[in-house]
């Protein structure tokens, strides 16, 4: 059985609705998940006038957060980050850079990985916030496996990258359903590939 981390960063709660999302499907396809939110590395009182972060960052803040043993554990691992300036979050950067140590011992190579990510804009810097993500990967040596035109829904939501979601202003964290489908795939990919790949 394959098992799969979904590390992700979310502020105001889209990431989060992704997650399960992903987590439901991978499940479904036979995956051991574990789900690991990464950890708020800003003040709350930054975004106490925001209420969707504070409401999400409440939501979350006691759940486990994201280590590198949850990566070590992992044959596979779904990423997410939401998209600032297009690139990561620095909340996910600062996770990466956690795991150094990890990667100088060669415990990050061999694993299957994907991402998503979600811009307020539609073209608001999504294919380059995968790219970048993907880059760190391939320094781990990681099995990067993107969704591509693997199956005709990708030719409705139309990421070949990885899965990206235009999250609404009004923080209603409803997915579309082109979105929701195309999380779905990746999930399953992700789950089948790892499998293969066990299968010695
Ligand atoms: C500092 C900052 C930079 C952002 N940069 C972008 C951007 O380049 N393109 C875009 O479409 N949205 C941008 N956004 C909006 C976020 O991508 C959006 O709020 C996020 O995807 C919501 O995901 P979450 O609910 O999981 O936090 C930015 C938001 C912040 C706070």
């Amino acid at each position: 059985m394959t098992k799969l981390a979904i590390i992700y960063y979310s502020a105001t709660g889209h990431g989060t609705t992704m997650a399960k999302r992903v987590a439901a499907a991978a499940e479904a396809a036979g995956a051991e998940v574990r789900v690991r939110h990464i950890a708020e590395t800003r003040d709350p009182a930054a975004f106490a006038q925001n209420p969707a972060w504070t409401a999400n960052y409440e939501a979350t803040k006691d759940l486990p957060a994201a280590s590198g043993d949850d990566v070590v554990w992992a044959d596979a691992v779904i990423f997410g980050s939401p998209t600032r300036f297009a690139s990561t979050t620095s909340q996910f950067q600062t996770f990466m850079d956690s795991l150094g140590g990890l990667w100088a011992q060669g415990k990050l190579a061999d694993k299957v990985y994907a991402a998503w990510t979600s811009t307020e804009s539609p073209h608001g810097g999504q294919e380059t916030t995968l790219v970048s993500l993907y880059m760190s990967l391939m320094h781990w040596g990681g099995i990067i496996v993107p969704p591509g035109y693997t199956h005709p829904l990708k030719f409705v939501d139309g990421n070949p990258y990885g899965v990206s979601l235009v999250a609404n202003r009004e923080n209603i964290h409803d997915l579309d359903e082109a979105t929701a489908n195309a999380l779905d795939h990746l999930a399953q990919r992700v789950v089948s590939v790892a499998d293969r790949l066990s299968a010695r």
